[in-house]
């Protein structure tokens, strides 16, 4: 029998822990030191309340966005997380799918366990991107940069916030790696055998870092699509990506996995986007799990937003169909956001409907 639909993001947790092994669920949830960040990042969200706007003619709401020349249906990217296979046997192909069948946005991740080629198979429409983990192994990286554009993604994510092999809270049952873990993207000529190293040597054992703006302007040389850099929290760093020619950023701290301590991506998602000043497309992820958390993300400047842990969850739950019905319930809470708050389009979304928290109720 299945069990009902989900009501809330939120609830998807806890529908997951259900079914995942306990070392699957660990990871996915896993943090970085205390989990301050990774826990901010849903906080901060909180920190702002929404503005209701009344009287306006709101019988319908356009939530399309065009991101990099693509149009979404919804200002939603499935952010790139690694080993959807742990999740459910369909893998990243479950995910493609109902991504495409709500027009969103998908990047495959590096580590994804199906290749791109399948996913391509499986779901051939769809706005897919490709996330490149930077390998040792410079004609790996040339073949994955051809392979991603011939199987139809039409941008590449670099990821920028990973200068060092990260400690993740929760994941000791992962010490060593899993022997049916597929990683088709990766290579591991170098690497000492499986089961004998821990985990983190050995996927760390291939990645080229830290990578630098050299490794950036690599890329953009190296294909012909948009490249988005993921993982940027400081105005500094966005002004240096206008710099080299980047083509969009999304400001992330990759879920509070890398470094404890650093800000909620919310709080300096606004800095960012004062100073890139529309010379390219800013994205945020982390800790949205509400359409109303959309809306205040784009209402802050970001063009949309990337979600990460609820779609494993969803994936978790009932594979293609949960995350379907995990992407409808963002849909369904944006749009009853935007009516309230006067928006017909996503255009009309503006800082002017928020109010921040130690703000509220005083004038
Ligand atoms: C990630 N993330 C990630 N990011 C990335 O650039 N490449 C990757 O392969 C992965 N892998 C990955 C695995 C898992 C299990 C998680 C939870 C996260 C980070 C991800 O793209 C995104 O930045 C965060 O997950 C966003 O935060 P929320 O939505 O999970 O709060």
């Amino acid at each position: 029998t299945s069990s009902p639909p989900p009501h809330r993001l939120a609830d998807l947790e806890t529908l997951a822990k259900r079914k995942l092994p306990e070392h699957v669920y660990n990871y996915y949830r896993g943090w970085a030191g205390d989990g301050q960040t990774a826990r901010d990042n849903c906080e901060a969200f909180k920190r702002y309340r929404l503005l209701t706007r009344v009287l306006r003619d709101v019988s319908k709401q356009d939530t399309a966005v065009t991101v990099l020349g693509s149009i979404l249906d919804l200002p939603v990217v499935i952010a790139p997380t690694a080993q959807h296979s742990l999740a459910h046997d369909d893998g990243e192909r479950a995910t493609a799918k109902a991504a495409a069948a709500l027009n969103v946005g998908m990047v495959v991740s590096s580590w994804a366990s199906c290749s791109i080629e399948d996913i391509s198979d499986a779901a051939p429409v769809g706005v897919r991107w490709f996330h490149l983990t930077l390998q040792k192994d410079v004609a790996r990286n040339k073949a994955l940069l051809a392979r991603a554009e011939k199987a139809g993604c039409t941008a590449v994510v670099l990821t920028v916030d990973q200068p060092v092999a990260r400690r993740l809270k929760r994941t000791g049952k992962l010490a060593v790696a899993p022997d049916d873990w597929s990683l088709p993207h990766m290579t591991f000529g170098d690497a000492p055998q499986r089961g004998t190293v821990s985990y983190g040597e050995y996927i760390y054992a291939c990645m080229k870092q830290p990578i630098t703006w050299d490794d950036v302007v690599w890329t953009k040389t190296n294909t012909s699509l948009p490249v988005v850099l993921k993982g940027i929290l400081s105005a500094e760093d966005a002004e240096e990506a206008v710099r080299r020619g980047v083509d969009a950023i999304c400001v992330s701290n990759h879920g509070g996995r890398q470094l404890d301590g650093v800000p909620a991506t919310l709080d300096v998602l606004p800095d960012v986007v004062r100073v890139v000043g529309g010379r390219l497309e800013v994205y945020m992820d982390g800790g949205v799990r509400t359409g109303a958390d959309i809306l205040k993300a784009l209402a802050l400047g970001a063009k949309c937003v990337f979600v990460g842990r609820p779609v494993l969850w969803a994936l978790a739950y009932q594979g293609e169909d949960g995350v379907r019905q995990a992407l409808q319930v963002l849909n369904d809470e944006l749009r009853v956001a935007m009516a309230h708050t006067g928006c017909s389009r996503i255009s009309d979304i503006t800082r002017k409907l928020l109010v921040r928290e130690s703000c509220a109720g005083c004038h």
